[in-house]
C-alpha cells in the first residue's frame, strides 16, 4: 500500500478522474467498481468533464456499483443508484447494459450478491476499484467485523453507518440492512485506491494506514494490498505520523 496525500479535496478528486480516465485509454474494456458518498462525488463530476472534453470512448467500459442501502428505492436521492444516475450515467449517457448496481428491493438479495459475484469473475475481475471511508472504518458496507474473506453480502448495518447514513437522505429513511461487494473483492481487485478528505476522516485515515490489520477496522485491509493506495487530502492526513 502507498499513501498519496493532496492540498485538497479538488486536487484530490482530479488526480482520481485521470486515474479513471488513464485505465480508460489503457483498457477501453476495463472494469471500474466506484463507491458513491460525499468523497468521490467531485471525482466524478471531473471525470465526466474529461471525458466530454477529450471526446473519450467509454462504450466498452463496465461499472459497478459498490453497494446500496436495502429496501431504498433507486428514485430516493440518498439511493446509490440515484447517485450513480445523477453524476455519471445521465451526464455520460452512459447505457444501462455497461453499468451494475445491486438491486436492493429485490425480495432475493441472496441472488443479488451471486448475479454481482459472476457478473466481475465473468467479466476477469475488477481493473481499478475506488472506495471510501466510512467513521467506523468500513469500506462499502463491510462493517467492523465482517470477514476479509466475503464476496457480496447482505450485512446488518453498524449504529455509526444507521446515524451518519442519514445525512444522505431528505427525510428520515429506515435503514437496517447493507448490501455490498466483500473484502475478497478488494483483495482480488488490480487496483485499490481509498479515498478520504476532511477533518472529520483524519482519525479512521490513521487507523487505516498506521495501525494494526484487523477485521474490526475493515479499512486496515488497505495495508495489505500490493497495488493499493490511500489518497487523502491535507486535512484527512493532519494526525499522521508519516506525512510524506
Ligand atoms: C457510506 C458508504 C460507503 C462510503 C462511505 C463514506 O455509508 N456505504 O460506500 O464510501 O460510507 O461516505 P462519504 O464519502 O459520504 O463520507
Amino acid at each position: 500500500m502507498q499513501l498519496k496525500i493532496y492540498d485538497d479535496h479538488h486536487k484530490l478528486s482530479d488526480a482520481v478522474a485521470d486515474e479513471i480516465m488513464s485505465l480508460v485509454k489503457t483498457k477501453p474494456g476495463a472494469v471500474l467498481c466506484l463507491a458513491s458518498g460525499e468523497t468521490p462525488r467531485l471525482t466524478c463530476q471531473l471525470f465526466v468533464q474529461k471525458v466530454k472534453n477529450e471526446k473519450l470512448d467509454i462504450s466498452q467500459l463496465t461499472m459497478i456499483g459498490l453497494d446500496e442501502w436495502v429496501n431504498i428505492p433507486p428514485s430516493n436521492e440518498g439511493s446509490c443508484h440515484y447517485f450513480f444516475k445523477n453524476e455519471l450515467i445521465n451526464p455520460l449517457h452512459i447505457p444501462e447494459k455497461q453499468v451494475h448496481l445491486f438491486d436492493a428491493m429485490s425480495d432475493k438479495l441472496e441472488n443479488e450478491c451471486r448475479r454481482m459475484d459472476a457478473l466481475i469473475r465473468n467479466n476477469g475481475g475488477i481493473d481499478l476499484m475506488i472506495v471510501g471511508i466510512g467513521m467506523n472504518g468500513h469500506i462499502g458496507f463491510n462493517e467492523p467485523g465482517v470477514s476479509f474473506d466475503n464476496y457480496s453480502h447482505v450485512i446488518d448495518l453498524d449504529e455509526t453507518t444507521l446515524t451518519v447514513g442519514q445525512k444522505y437522505f431528505k427525510s428520515k429513511a429506515t435503514l437496517q440492512k447493507g448490501i455490498t461487494l466483500g473484502l475478497k473483492h478488494l483483495q482480488e481487485s488490480k487496483k485499490v485506491l481509498l479515498l478520504a478528505n476532511g477533518a472529520k476522516k483524519a482519525g479512521v485515515v490513521t487507523k487505516t494506514v498506521e495501525e494494526e490489520v484487523t477485521n474490526t477496522f475493515p479499512a486496515s485491509i488497505m495495508q495489505t494490498h500490493a497495488n493499493g493506495f490511500v489518497m487523502v487530502d491535507r486535512e484527512a492526513a493532519s494526525l499522521l505520523k508519516q506525512k510524506n
